[in-house]
């Protein structure tokens, strides 16, 4: 197998769980790779010997940001109420029926290709690991066919089909849908089950069906919760022991004590914040608590239409308390855990050579350069993408 060694990195992030710092940076670094994975990391000093030898320049290299929550398959845009947001409306959940309508319409293909567009924007910008959700079919055929549009891109695809109750059923019905005959034909095709736990959506008994049916056929399940205003889906998510719960926004303190007593990993998602203009989660006091936090983009297109990661990484900082180290460990350790995957978001011996090139010496850019197309280079199981 051929060896390649990456030279003279100015800062290497590697996340070394055993290292004495948070991310376990490694200066003026050398780092080899062998096939997909990580061979060796450590000073370029020390570095052995490879059949290939790339020069960093200086540069920051990173591991691949871990993006854990995106619901790329959809068809059409919601550019009109963001601006009507942005003119003083409020964000409603009902908005999502306009995508389902539009998603119903498109073909596969159609489907395919958006998503293909989106998930190329994302490695430009430094992703390799991306999660996708379904939820915007809502029919067991729009919910399946969602989902194996997804898997062309991921394994790790999430069925949520509970995301609000489309037109013409009443509440009681789509979750005996959705526990039934939709999970039925979802669950070959996912890793996850998700719901939106929230005014407007669904309730803590309607979740709590959905979850345990979803555990049933062999679902992982993570949540949507405290998005819009404070409610038991954190609770539920803790109680449960799922692997993450996704929002955080509104926490009350025996929230915040159910994350750190579980280990559920709280994932914030601060494009939302910025698109919505709801507060931002307070990232500091989920750290300070002792909870482990992710940070990801939930690309979708209508609570937050950025596919970026660097940008939620500058916000969590600048908005929410987070130094730029745990933003970027939020970024790519924490979306890992989220995701319950140790071989991504680290770059020590034997993990996925998954790793972002920054235009920059270190990784505090990424927040001090808010807004800059820092990612230089992207590479994805021991490839540079062109
Ligand atoms: O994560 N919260 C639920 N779902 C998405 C928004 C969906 C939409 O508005 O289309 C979210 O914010
Ligand atoms: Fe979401």
């Amino acid at each position: 197998m051929t060896a390649t060694v990456i030279t003279n990195i100015g800062e290497l992030v590697t996340n070394d769980p055993d290292a004495d710092d948070l991310l376990g940076v490694i200066e003026r670094a050398a780092l080899v790779l062998e096939g997909s994975t990580v061979a060796w990391v450590g000073p370029a000093t020390d570095a052995p010997a490879a059949d290939e030898q790339l020069d960093a320049g200086g540069r920051a290299v990173l591991p691949g940001f871990v993006d854990s929550h995106s619901h790329l398959v959809f068809a059409g845009d919601r550019a009109a109420e963001f601006a009507a947001r942005m003119a003083g409306e409020s964000y409603a959940t009902g908005g999502i029926r306009t995508t389902v309508a539009a998603t119903r319409a498109a073909t596969d293909e159609q489907l395919t290709s958006h998503v293909a567009r989106l998930v190329a924007e994302m490695r430009r910008q430094g992703t390799t690991t991306v999660e996708i959700k379904s939820g915007y079919g809502l029919s067991v055929h729009d919910e399946a066919r969602s989902l194996a549009v997804a898997r062309q891109f991921t394994e790790e695809t999430t069925f949520l089909g509970a995301h609000v109750v489309p037109d013409g059923i009443s509440p009681e019905e789509y979750v005996a849908l959705v526990t039934g005959p939709m999970l039925e034909a979802c669950a070959p095709h996912a890793r996850w089950i998700d719901a939106f736990c929230e005014t407007g959506a669904f309730d803590e008994d309607q979740s709590r069906a959905v979850l345990e049916a979803g555990a049933s056929a062999g679902l992982r399940g993570r949540l949507h919760a405290n998005q819009l205003g404070p409610g038991p889906g954190v609770r539920l998510a803790c109680e449960l022991g799922l692997t993450a719960v996704d929002h955080c926004t509104y926490l009350e303190e025996d929230d915040v004590t159910a994350l750190a007593e579980s280990g559920t990993v709280a994932t914030l998602l601060p494009g939302v914040e910025f698109s919505t203009r709801h507060p931002y989660p307070d990232a500091r006091r989920l750290l300070d608590a002792g909870v482990r936090v992710a940070l990801a983009s939930d690309c979708n297109p209508g609570s937050c239409y950025t596919s970026s990661l660097p940008l939620c990484i500058a916000l969590a900082v600048r908005e929410m308390g987070m130094t730029p180290a745990e933003a970027v460990h939020a970024a790519t350790a924490g979306g890992a855990a989220a995701l319950d995957r140790d071989d991504v978001g680290v770059l020590t011996p034997g993990a996925q050579a998954d790793l972002v090139v920054l235009d920059a010496p270190t990784h505090v850019h990424l927040a001090y350069r808010p807004g800059v197309p820092l990612v230089s280079a992207t590479w994805l199981a021991g490839r540079p993408l062109s």
